[in-house]
């Protein structure tokens, strides 16, 4: 799939754009604050419905003005799309894909499907575990429905379950209705698991096979799922659902206690490896990058394995802190990958390498193609 026009009206600093892109690489050139990331935010946007920078949908609102407004165009393998969106101060968002309204925000999911790596990655291996729990359910909710349904459903049941275990603590009688949240909760609970153990199996596979490649076979990365439920690969949804729902059991007093549920895939984390050391830990800078920028590679061979297509990749602000070896993998990697690259001057080293594509200036929200 590919985006072949943006267009941008009262959104951050652009006033009014209409760009047509390349298929394969756009690169937006420009100094710092010129406005290069809101391009890439703006793509983003059509494809979550919301942004990677900012939960208030009003900031994406050029200051003194009342509206914005984005469409992008493009191509998917069954034809044409198109994305429009239009934001309001004091309204919620409206949201159009080929001409029909969106009911739900979560319907936007699947149209346009998008991998981002830009610096703010680095958290996703060297921050707490939820950064990378969001990173697996973001993944898995583009390319399986039902896994988002699941994990919204799960979350919902684990939000009642906590509130009635306080309650539980001051009325002791109402462990009588704890029951019926506990099989809610382990059975949506178990599809997460067994869709994350899934995309966690893949992703290891194909994130080892690219780091060494990067890092020229010297480098054996690991991926790991970790959970406190205890399960195994050969486990299906039976056993998974035995396991978790006799840990709930075990631990009823101990929930009680504390006001939340303690056992579950809200719990889970990934497990990052680098030559048998946990990297989230003791890794160096340079390779937490190289451990992230492996895992985005792999995202999108999930999804061309998926949905049948590349996903459109963004890639903020990365080229210049990758060293030259790396900076060459990764465009020769991205043959049949329609990227956009932000970076603030083009090094003679890439130039052969992006001779294909378009390159934009970007100078105070206006943009010139060079
Ligand atoms: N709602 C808004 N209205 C007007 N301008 C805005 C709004 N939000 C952000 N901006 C402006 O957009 C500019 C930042 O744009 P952007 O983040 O795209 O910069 P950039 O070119 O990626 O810079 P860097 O190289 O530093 O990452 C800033 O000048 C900022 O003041
Ligand atoms: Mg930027």
């Amino acid at each position: 799939m590919f985006i072949s026009r943006i267009r941008l009206k009262n959104f951050r600093n652009y006033d009014d754009l209409d760009i047509k892109l390349n298929d394969r690489l756009n690169i937006f050139v420009g100094n710092n604050a010129q406005g290069k990331t809101n391009i890439l935010e703006s793509i983003y946007l059509s494809g979550f419905g919301k942004s990677f920078r900012t939960n208030k949908d009003r900031d994406i609102i050029k200051m003194d003005k009342d509206m914005a407004y984005i469409k992008i165009e493009g191509q998917k393998r069954y034809g044409d799309i198109s994305i429009e969106m239009r934001f309001w101060k004091n309204r919620k968002k409206e949201i159009k894909v080929n001409s029909l309204s969106l009911i739900k925000l979560s319907d936007i999911l699947g149209n346009l499907n998008i991998v981002i790596f830009s610096p703010e990655d680095l958290k996703l291996i060297k921050e707490g575990p939820s950064e990378r729990r969001k990173f697996v359910d973001r993944e898995i909710c583009q390319i399986n429905k039902r896994y988002c349904h699941s994990l919204i459903s799960y979350n919902r049941v684990l939000y009642q379950r906590n509130n009635l275990l306080k309650k539980i603590k001051y009325d002791r009688k109402l462990i009588n209705t704890i029951d019926i949240w506990n099989e809610e909760l382990v059975k949506f609970g178990t599809e997460v698991i067994l869709k994350r153990r899934e995309f966690i199996n893949r992703i290891s596979s194909l994130s080892r096979l690219m780091h060494r490649k990067i890092t020229d076979g010297k480098e054996n990365l690991e991926v790991k799922y970790l959970s406190n439920i205890g399960i195994k690969n050969k486990d299906g949804f039976n056993e998974i659902y035995k396991n978790f729902i006799e840990k709930i059991e075990k631990n009823i007093e101990k929930d009680i206690d504390r006001g939340f549920t303690g056992v579950g895939p809200h719990k889970d984390d990934l497990g990052l490896y680098v030559n048998n050391i946990d990297i989230r830990n003791f890794g160096s800078q340079g390779q937490q990058r190289t451990v992230a920028l492996s895992l985005k590679l792999s995202e999108l061979e999930i999804g061309k394995a998926e949905i049948g297509e590349y996903p459109i990749l963004l890639l903020d602000d990365v080229m210049s802190e990758l060293d030259i070896n790396r900076q060459k993998f990764l465009m020769k990697s991205l043959k049949n990958v329609q990227t956009f690259i932000t970076i603030t001057e083009i090094p003679e080293i890439m130039i052969p390498l992006v001779q294909e594509g378009f390159i934009f200036e970007i100078s105070k929200g206006k943009v010139k193609k060079r």
